[in-house]
C-alpha cells in the first residue's frame, strides 16, 4: 500500500519506516526541512536504537521524506502522527493534528483511510471529520481510523515489530480492514472498536501504567519506614498474574513525553466531564513529590546542600533514549541549585539535549567519574546500563565523600555498602533477607 506518513517524532518515524520495511511504500512528511534534510542523509534526528539502520536499508527503496505532502495524492492511507503537547491547562494541544487534518483536503481526490496515530482526547476523530468536511473535503472520499501507538521510546523498533496488540477504532468496516491490512504480517490479537473506545484505550493504558508506578512508589516510603525493601515486594506481588512483574520499579518517578502527558490529558477530560478522578489526581501527586523527596534524602545524609558538590548520573527521562521532555532529572536539578548546591552532571547520551534545557551552572563531564570527582554525593537520576559497571573503588576515590542516592534502586545496597559508600535508595535498604544471605543458608 501507498501511505503518507505526516510527523517525524518518534511515533511517525517509526511507524513509517517499520511499514517500508513491511512492504509498504510509505513517504514521511515533516515541515521541519532541517529534519527532512537530516533523515534523506539517512540519520535520525534523535537517538533511537535500530532505527538509523531500519532506515538505511528502506530509503530510496520504500521509504522517502519531504516537507510537502504531494505524495498524499497517490496514498491510500494518510497517518496523522504529529505531536499533541499539553496545553496549559493540561489538555492536549491539537493544533498540530487539525493543521495536518485540514493540509491533506487537496489530496483527497480518491476514497483514502484517515489514520489517526497521535495520542488524542476522545471526540477527535469527530472535530477532524469536521475540520476535513469544512475545508471542503467531500465526505464519500475519506473514512477516518482511530489507531493509538503503544511503542517505548529506546525500544520502538521492537515494540513495533512485536505489539501486544494493534487497535483499530472506526465506524466503517472498510476503513478497519484497510488499516488492518496494513500490519497483516505482524502477529498479535488485533482488537476492532470504535473510534473512541480505541482513543480511550491509549490514555488508560498509559495512565495504568502511571498509577502502578504511583504505587509502588507510594508503596516504597511504607516499606522504608518499616524496614522492608520495597524490591522485594514487588517481586512477591509480581509473580500474581493478575498484578505482574512490570512497571513495579519504585525510584525518582515517571517522565517523558507521554505518561505525564497522558495523565493531565485524562484528568483534564475527567474535568471536563464534571468527573472528580480521585485516583488519577493522587498518582499526579504521588508523582510529583518524588523529586522533593530524593532531595530531601540527599540532605538527610549531607545536612545543608549549600556549595556542597553534587554530582548528577544520568539526566535522560530514562535509559536508551535522549529525550529530556519531563525526564525526573530537571526537578531534582531545579531544587539542588536553589539550596544553591554546586552541580556537575553526565550522561551518556542526552548530554547534547541536556545542554539546552539545564542551566550553565552545572557543568556537564565528560566521563561518569569526572562527574563523581570531588562530590559529597552522588544521585543517580537515569539507570543507564554504564553506570552499573562502574568500578566502585575507583569511585569513592574520586569522590570527596562516598555517599549515593540511588534514585532508580538500580545498585545494590548491599555492594556499596561494603565497598564503603552511605547509601539511600527508593524505599530499599541494604537488609533485604536475600541480601544477608539469610535465605542461601
Ligand atoms: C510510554 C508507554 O510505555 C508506551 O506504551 C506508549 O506507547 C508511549 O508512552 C507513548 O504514549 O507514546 P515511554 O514514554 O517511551 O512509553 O516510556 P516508558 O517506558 O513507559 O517509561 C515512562 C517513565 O516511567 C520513565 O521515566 C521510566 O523511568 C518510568 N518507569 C517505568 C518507572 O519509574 N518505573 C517503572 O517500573 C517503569
Amino acid at each position: 500500500m501507498k501511505i503518507t506518513v505526516i510527523g517525524t517524532g518518534y511515533v511517525g518515524l517509526t511507524t513509517g519506516t517499520v511499514l517500508a520495511e513491511l512492504g509498504h511504500r510509505v513517504a514521511c512528511v515533516d515541515k521541519d526541512p532541517r529534519k527532512i534534510l537530516t533523515l534523506r542523509d539517512g540519520r535520525v534526528p534523535f537517538y533511537e536504537p535500530g532505527l538509523n539502520d531500519l532506515i538505511k536499508k528502506n530509503l530510496g527503496k520504500n521509504l522517502e521524506f519531504s516537507t510537502d505532502l504531494d505524495s498524499a495524492g497517490e496514498s491510500e492511507i494518510i497517518m496523522i502522527a504529529v505531536g499533541t503537547p499539553p496545553a496549559e491547562n493540561g489538555s492536549p494541544d491539537l493544533d498540530f493534528v487539525l493543521k495536518a487534518a485540514l493540509e491533506s483536503v487537496p489530496f483527497l481526490n480518491g476514497y483514502k483511510v484517515i489514520v489517526i496515530k497521535s495520542t488524542v482526547p476522545v471526540g477527535t476523530r469527530r472535530i477532524v471529520e469536521h475540520v476535513l468536511i469544512a475545508g471542503g473535503a467531500d465526505r464519500s472520499k475519506f473514512d477516518i481510523v482511530s489507531n493509538p501507538e503503544f511503542l517505548r521510546e529506546g525500544i520502538a523498533v521492537w515494540d513495533s515489530f512485536n505489539p501486544d496488540r494493534i487497535v483499530i477504532g472506526s465506524d466503517s468496516q472498510k476503513a478497519a480492514e484497510i488499516c488492518r491490512s496494513l500490519y497483516r504480517p505482524i502477529e498479535c490479537p488485533v482488537m476492532l472498536t470504535t473510534n473512541e473506545a480505541a482513543e480511550m484505550i491509549k490514555y488508560a493504558a498509559n495512565v495504568f501504567l502511571a498509577t502502578k508506578i504511583s504505587f509502588i512508589n507510594e508503596l516504597a516510603g511504607i516499606c522504608e519506614a518499616y524496614g522492608v525493601d520495597v524490591k522485594e515486594v514487588a517481586r512477591g506481588i509480581g509473580y500474581d498474574k493478575r498484578i505482574g512483574h512490570h512497571f513495579l520499579r519504585a525510584g525518582a518517578g515517571f517522565g517523558g513525553s507521554c505518561l505525564p502527558k497522558d495523565l493531565s490529558g485524562l484528568l483534564s477530560m475527567a474535568r471536563k466531564a464534571g468527573k472528580k478522578a480521585l485516583l488519577l489526581q493522587a498518582v499526579q501527586e504521588v508523582n510529583a513529590g518524588l523529586p522533593e523527596l530524593i532531595v530531601k534524602k540527599t540532605e538527610d545524609l549531607l545536612g545543608s546542600l549549600s556549595n556542597k558538590k553534587i554530582a548528577i548520573w544520568g539526566l535522560s527521562f530514562k535509559p536508551e533514549t535522549d529525550d529530556m521532555r519531563f525526564a525526573p532529572s530537571l526537578p531534582v536539578i531545579r531544587l539542588l541549585l536553589q539550596k544553591k548546591a554546586v552541580l556537575t552532571a553526565y550522561d551518556p547520551i542526552a548530554m547534547d539535549n541536556a545542554k539546552t534545557v539545564i542551566p550553565d551552572s552545572v557543568s556537564m563531564t565528560s566521563t561518569m567519574y569526572e562527574a563523581a570527582k570531588g562530590c559529597e554525593a552522588l544521585i543517580l537520576m537515569t539507570e543507564w546500563d554504564i553506570f552499573s559497571k562502574v568500578n566502585l573503588k575507583r569511585l569513592k576515590k574520586e569522590m570527596k565523600k562516598p555517599v549515593f542516592i540511588d534514585g532508580r534502586n538500580a545498585f545494590s545496597p548491599l555492594e556499596l555498602e561494603k565497598a564503603g559508600f552511605l547509601f539511600t535508595g527508593m524505599g530499599t535498604s541494604s537488609m533485604t533477607t536475600m541480601e544477608a544471605g539469610f535465605l542461601r543458608r
